[in-house]
């Protein structure tokens, strides 16, 4: 795949690391082998997933002469809080539209992610009701700012859109450069689908080299049949700005919705016993929203026997441990 052909910012600092899970599988009682890729340690501020997808959208933002950035989140948003660091970085001003997913979820003064919006030098911050049409509220921002006398550019909810997915399907590849070095045979992927760009890329990714390697999604909000399909969407729209001649195929996109539990962001118990068991395990951090639940799936997984005794089973982290900090309650309980 060659990347070079699009406008890209260089936010990557090599590749993150592949590692092994020994202690986990072990306390699991599981033969099956996990391993995880490392796109916590991403580089933006605490890390996370939407870095790759910026490279992308910023470059594209600063080809278009923009000195605005708008995109929109929910109220915890990793997105928002690297869109405002990336912002800052690129000397752009960043204006946030938060959606209130859960009926009184926004608390200006709350920790986390919402905290570090304010240290990331976010110029501004509507809150808006839970179902608003997010990118009508971003252009009526932008038209806002527009007369204001600036040039904003608008970032999808997420960076899911063909120029965003672009920095998942690069993600693709060079885990395929890791794992050819380590020579490593991985079986399986497991990802977080929520708004479908690091699925939708894994999956492009994956196919436009031939790997024959699976990916799945595990939800973090909708049903299996919707999600398969926003993230198939996307993924047709990559294939063919990366102009891959074949396409991808219907099949190769699975989602598991049993996850979610009862709604996007709220708690569940194997959430909560995924994130001890990482941490204590592996000292590793993951979040409550996605990786979280993503990797409640996995372990179910694990448990039920999906993977084979003895498979190579890749846990692709995507961050998000900043909101961690903004659910004490729920693993304190
Ligand atoms: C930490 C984290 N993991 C996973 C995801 C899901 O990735 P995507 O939105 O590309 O499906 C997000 C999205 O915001 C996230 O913040």
């Amino acid at each position: 795949m060659n990347f070079t052909r699009f406008p890209r910012r260089p936010y990557l600092n090599g590749p993150t690391p592949i590692e092994a899970m020994p202690a986990l599988s072990r306390a699991l009682d599981s033969k099956v082998n996990l391993y995880i890729k490392r796109d916590d340690l991403l580089p933006g501020a605490a890390g996370g997933n939407k870095t790759r997808k910026l490279e992308f959208c910023i470059a594209d933002a600063l080809e278009k002469g923009a000195d605005t950035i708008i995109t929109c989140g929910a109220v915890q948003s990793n997105h928002c809080r690297l869109t405002a660091a990336w912002s800052a970085k690129e000397g752009l001003n960043c204006h946030l539209i938060l959606e209130e997913r859960v009926e009184g979820s926004y608390k200006k003064e709350a920790s986390g992610n919402n905290f570090l919006f304010e240290l990331l030098d976010v110029k501004s911050i509507d809150v808006v009701s839970c179902g608003s049409d997010m990118m009508a509220e971003m252009t009526k921002k932008a038209e806002a700012l527009s007369a204001q006398g600036k040039t904003p550019y608008i970032i999808p909810g997420g960076a899911s859109n063909a120029i965003g997915a672009l920095g998942y399907a690069a993600c693709a590849e060079e885990t395929m450069n890791q794992l050819n070095t380590l020579g490593l045979a991985i079986e399986h992927i497991v990802v977080p689908s929520g708004s479908a760009g690091t699925h939708a890329g894994m999956v492009v990714g994956m196919t436009g080299m031939n790997t024959n390697i699976p990916v799945s999604g595990v939800n973090v909000s909708r049903t299996k049949d919707v999600q398969e399909e926003i993230v198939y969407t996307l993924a047709q729209e990559l294939a063919a700005k990366l102009g891959i001649k074949a396409g991808v195929d219907r099949k190769d996109f699975v989602c598991f919705d049993q996850y979610v539990g009862p709604g996007y962001s709220i708690p569940t118990d194997s959430m909560v016993e995924a994130v001890k068991l990482f941490a204590k395990t592996e000292a590793i951090l993951l979040d409550p929203v996605y990786s979280g639940k993503a990797a409640a799936g996995l372990i179910d997984l694990v448990r039920k026997g999906h993977f084979p005794e003895g498979s190579n089973v890749l846990f692709l982290h995507t961050g998000g441990s900043p909101a961690l900090f903004a659910y004490l309650d729920t693993f304190r309980a």
